[in-house]
């Protein structure tokens, strides 16, 4: 069984993060989360961005500004994973981390507050260096989902990628 994945994007700037937080997105989405939580700044264009993304490219991904962040944590009623640079590299904890079956996935922006440190049941890191929360979630999804979700199709899809050596091949589904 695969668990099942949430991310919670923390303290989006609608100017300064507009592409960050859309990627992490796009990332969360393409690499099978179900959804991606955010907080900071409520952004429209950003989840008008991503409906459209899933209207043309199919599945059941979905994105919900929430107030703050420590509501969605405390109650989250699964494991809660916080990617950094300052955790316990991810080998050391990933076949205890895919045994669960619902997960929080938490990644930041700038600072990130200490108490989600002590919120989160694991604090992990991507390498022990620094480097992007788009990165840092795409090797944990890709670890999690042991690579099964490279191969992914995606439901009730419009347009659908025809992959190719060279060009672009895109067919109509509808
Ligand atoms: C650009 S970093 C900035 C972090 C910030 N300077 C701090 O110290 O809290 C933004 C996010 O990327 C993720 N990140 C960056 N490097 C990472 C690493 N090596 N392992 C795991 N996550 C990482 C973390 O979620 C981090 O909060």
């Amino acid at each position: 069984m695969m668990p099942e994945i949430y991310v919670l994007r923390l303290g989006h700037r609608r100017n300064r993060d507009k592409r960050v937080t859309t990627h992490c997105a796009l990332v969360a989405r393409a690499f099978l989360a179900k959804k991606m939580y955010y907080s900071g700044e409520k952004d429209e264009n950003l989840e008008i961005k991503i409906k459209g993304v899933n209207e043309r490219f199919g599945g059941d991904f979905s994105i919900e500004y929430v107030n703050g962040w420590r509501e969605i944590i405390e109650n989250f009623q699964g494991k809660k994973v916080h990617l950094t640079m300052y955790g316990i590299p991810i080998l050391e904890e990933i076949e205890k981390i895919k045994s669960f079956d619902k997960i929080l996935v938490i990644v930041g922006s700038t600072k990130v507050p200490k108490e989600i440190y002590f919120l989160s049941d694991f604090n992990i890191a991507i390498t022990n260096q620094p480097h992007s929360e788009i990165a840092a979630l795409a090797v944990f999804l890709d670890k999690v989902f042991d690579g099964k979700e490279l191969n992914a199709e995606f439901s009730n899809a419009k347009i659908k990628i025809l992959p190719s050596k060279a060009g672009k091949r895109v067919v109509k589904l509808v």
